[in-house]
């Protein structure tokens, strides 16, 4: 089967990586004109042209989108002509942060307290009606905690405002969440759904650094839920392929934050820690293939490669450390790769991963429930967990 992917960043390649053991084939739509797949063959469109769309489109029987912030024009006419998974119905909802809330509130997924805002005026009422600190955000085109702003006071509307440059804004509740977790579910062509074990996602500054699967000390009520809500929007949006949804844990349940239709960085752990990937699950759920094993195979932590990588050679002298490069230069706030670490225990994966960091400069400190649930138990003269 040849598959097209939509995009042509990291995400893309490595669904290409997982995709080839399976037999199928990959062609890559680009219209950021900086295409880093480097894998397949890819068409490289930066004024999306009708005739270079066409040429993908001759090349491929399905195809699939690595990223959801592209023109929703773009996949209703791709889907005209080639099965498009999951659908541009995904792609609305998912892209659209005010359209994302909506049908988190009709499904009843609790999230913050939102307001929508289309002027600095009306940001700052939101500000002063929900009460500060409240997180602003462009309803299009946010990712990596890009066009953000967290306003401590109502007065800083006028700032934020500018600073964001949007038209319309979500603007949330600050969440003093316990942490941070995300679900990843995959949906087949029948409707059969599969989820992964949740995993604990440490951000600074808007960006993942580390996740870690299976979050430790996740109470199976909290699974369940979780797992409720996913299915609840795979079946409203008829989704086929990977779908993640970000959570925040805090004393009253679960708040949801956003979802994405399709592989996330918070499911890279999969690839060694995992039966089946996230990539195979998603390549095999779009080709109408069986669906994989998502359980876990020990305990994993994916720590992201931001900026630089440090020195590949003295990294890859741990015995226990899987590098995964995106073939992308260096630049400061870049994702350029990830290592993933497994391990027998989770006390083994702390030490792993300590060991790990102080090899790569621009990691910050490993700080998640582990690391803290360990310090307190070495104060209270505890030996082991
Ligand atoms: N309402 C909020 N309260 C507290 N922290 C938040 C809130 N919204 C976002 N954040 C923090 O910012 C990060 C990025 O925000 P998110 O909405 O997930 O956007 P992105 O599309 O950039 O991932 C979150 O993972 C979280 O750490
Ligand atoms: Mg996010």
């Amino acid at each position: 089967m040849r598959i097209g992917i939509l995009g042509a960043g990291q995400l893309g390649r490595m669904l290409a990586l997982a995709g080839l053991p399976l037999d199928t084939s990959f062609s890559f739509y680009d219209t950021s004109g900086s295409p880093t797949a480097g894998i397949g063959e890819i068409i490289v469109d930066p004024s999306s042209s009708h005739e270079k769309l066409n040429e993908f489109l001759a090349k491929i029987d399905i195809a699939t989108y690595e990223f959801e912030n592209i023109p929703l024009g773009l996949t209703q006419e791709v889907e005209k002509y080639k099965p498009l998974h999951p659908s541009s119905k995904s792609i609305r909802i998912c892209q659209n942060r005010v359209e994302e809330k909506k049908l988190f509130a009709q499904l009843g997924i609790p999230t913050a307290s939102y307001k929508v805002a289309t002027s600095a005026e009306e940001l700052k009422q939101a500000a002063t009606e929900l009460g500060c600190p409240v997180v602003a955000k462009s309803a299009t085109d946010g990712y990596d905690g890009k066009g953000q702003a967290v306003l401590k006071s109502p007065e800083d509307a006028s700032a934020a405002w500018q600073s964001i440059g949007h038209s319309t804004l979500v603007v949330e509740s600050f969440v003093e969440f316990d942490r941070e977790v995300s679900m990843i579910a995959v949906r087949s062509r029948d409707g059969d759904v599969a989820f992964y074990p949740m995993a604990e996602n440490v951000h600074k500054d808007g960006i993942l650094r580390y996740s870690i699967a299976p979050a430790p000390e996740l109470n199976n009520d909290v699974k369940a839920v979780a797992e409720s809500y996913i299915r609840d929007l795979l079946n409203e949006l008829g989704h086929v392929g990977v779908l993640t949804l970000e959570l925040f844990v805090t004393p009253r349940g679960l708040l949801a934050n956003e979802m994405a239709p399709r592989v996330h960085n918070s499911g890279h752990w999969s690839m060694n820690g995992a039966k089946c990937s996230q990539f195979e699950n998603h390549i095999r759920a779009i080709a109408g293939l069986p669906l994989g094993d998502t359980s876990a195979i020990s305990p994993t932590c994916m720590i992201n490669l931001i900026g630089t990588a440090g020195s590949k050679e003295d990294t890859l002298k741990l015995p226990y450390v899987h590098l995964h490069m995106y073939g992308k230069e260096e630049r400061a706030g870049r994702k350029i790769g990830h290592i993933n670490i497994v391990a027998d225990t989770y006390k083994e994966l702390i030490w792993r991963v300590e060991s790990t960091i102080e090899r790569v400069p621009s990691c910050p400190a490993f700080e998640c429930s582990l690391t803290r649930t360990v310090k307190v138990q070495e104060n209270n003269g505890a030996t082991d967990s």
